[in-house]
């Protein structure tokens, strides 16, 4: 794993921002799987910018976001779709058809999630991949103990995780309880991995990740298998790290 320091969060966003761009500008149909979640926001202001200046297009760029609220629609304001829209797809260049989510209201959730693995597999798998990760280690919604070798599926969201989420909605109980997420094989095929990490609340599980082995009950620490990834982290996130 690759460590780049950065001194705060705009400096993690543009180096974050400049690794995106660098992977399209090398390769123009690129596949990019995509994060939610506070801590990219800057990562795609920083972008969005970089295409307004005539910087970088998008027409050939395919993205795969990471996972979506079960039960919320593309229009809903909390969705990831929604999300995406705010922070990125609205401002650039990307044709519709080249992006997915998965499809919150799906009426058969199983095949939501055989299909949604198919088409990345179909698109050649991702060049590179975004992460957050969760103050419990989770990576998309891969909750702890989610086995290594899942693909797309269902998750039941660990009740931290929907608190954590909270301040996003207007009370706890509008949070949904489920998901769905690419899993972590999905994941581990990316041939890039951009791991994003910010923020003192996230330093007790920086510290974890970094000193304990490979474990299921920190999903994030099988980043260590793989061989190309970066982590791009701030300094308040590397606080409890000796
Ligand atoms: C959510 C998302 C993750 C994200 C995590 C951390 O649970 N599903 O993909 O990485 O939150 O989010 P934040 O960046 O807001 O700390």
């Amino acid at each position: 794993m690759k460590i780049i320091e950065a001194k705060d969060y705009d400096e993690l966003s543009k180096i974050a921002g400049d690794i995106v761009l660098a992977q399209i500008r090398e390769k123009h149909n690129s596949v990019l799987g995509l994060a939610t979640g506070s801590t990219p926001i800057g990562m795609y202001e920083y972008i969005v910018e970089a295409h307004k200046k005539g910087d970088i297009s998008f027409a050939a760029v395919t993205t795969f976001n990471l996972d979506e609220y079960v039960g919320l629609d593309g229009e809903h304001p909390n969705s990831y779709s929604t999300y995406m829209d705010t922070y990125l797809f609205d401002h650039i260049d990307i044709p519709k058809a080249n992006m997915h989510i998965p499809n919150g209201v799906a009426l058969d959730a199983e095949a939501e999630c055989t299909q949604y693995e198919a088409k990345i597999v179909q698109s050649g798998d991702i060049d590179l991949q975004v992460l957050g990760i969760g103050i419990d280690g989770h990576i998309g919604f891969n909750e702890p103990f989610t086995p290594f070798t899942s693909k797309t599926h269902l998750v039941q969201l660990h009740e931290t995780t929907r608190e954590v989420n909270q301040r996003f909605f207007d009370s706890l109980d509008e949070v949904p309880t489920h998901a769905y997420t690419m899993g972590i094989d999905t994941i581990m095929r990316s041939k890039h991995i951009l791991l994003l990490i910010s923020g003192s609340s996230k330093a007790e599980i920086v510290a974890r990740l970094l000193n304990e082995s490979v474990t299921e009950e920190i999903p994030a620490s099988v980043l260590k298998n793989h061989p190309h990834v970066t982590l791009v982290i701030d300094r308040d996130a590397l606080s409890k790290t000796k």
